[in-house]
């Protein structure tokens, strides 16, 4: 048949933001895992979507794990960006870890799609997907294509929207 493109993905944010619990979605339904744990290190992911063959490095979000993510900057040719739209205490933190890969010399200059998930919208407290995109200032990101959409990774709603989008930006 015909071959996929193959495409590596880096999954980033904060510890806790839903990363491992939103590719697990991702995947074939019998290749999930029942139970999520906490990240050590990193993961590698694969599923397919129509037209691409996804490898995702599912990173730790652990500050201690933290220095692991550059490494991996210049293989990437897509970012997924994680956020706990219910942790407004660290969307500061988000917001700094963001600006420091924007920033970083790998990625600087690299037109990759960037895509957010404002995850967690199913929690009382949630910030929306736009007041998130605000905090985060998303709209001074200009010379890569972005995008935002809110999901809830456990009941797996708002993903196949980002991923499509994904889809788009490297096809
Ligand atoms: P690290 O691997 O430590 O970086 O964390 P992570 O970003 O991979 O988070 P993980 O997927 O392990 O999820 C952390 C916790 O949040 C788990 O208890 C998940 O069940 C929960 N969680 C993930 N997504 C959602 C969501 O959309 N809504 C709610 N209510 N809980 C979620
Ligand atoms: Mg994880």
């Amino acid at each position: 048949g015909l071959r996929k493109k193959k495409v590596n993905v880096l999954c980033l944010g904060l510890d806790n933001s839903g990363k491992t619990t939103i590719i697990n979605q991702l995947k074939p339904s019998n290749t999930q895992a029942q139970e999520i744990v906490p990240t050590i290190g990193f993961n590698i992911e694969k599923f397919k979507s129509s037209s691409l063959s996804f490898t995702v490095f599912d990173m730790s979000g652990q500050s201690r794990y933290r220095s692991l993510w550059e490494h991996y900057y210049k293989e990437s040719n897509a970012i997924i960006f994680v956020i706990d739209s219910s942790d407004k205490l660290r969307m500061v933190v988000a917001k700094e870890e963001l600006d420091t890969l924007l920033n970083h010399e790998d990625i600087r200059n690299k037109k990759i799609p960037v895509l957010f998930f404002a995850n967690k919208m199913d929690l009382r407290d949630a910030l929306s997907s736009v007041k998130v995109s605000q905090m985060l200032c998303l709209e001074n990101i200009k010379d890569k294509p972005w995008h935002i959409c809110a999901s809830n990774a456990i009941k797996g709603e708002g993903l196949q929207e980002g991923l499509d989008w994904l889809q788009d930006q490297i096809t």
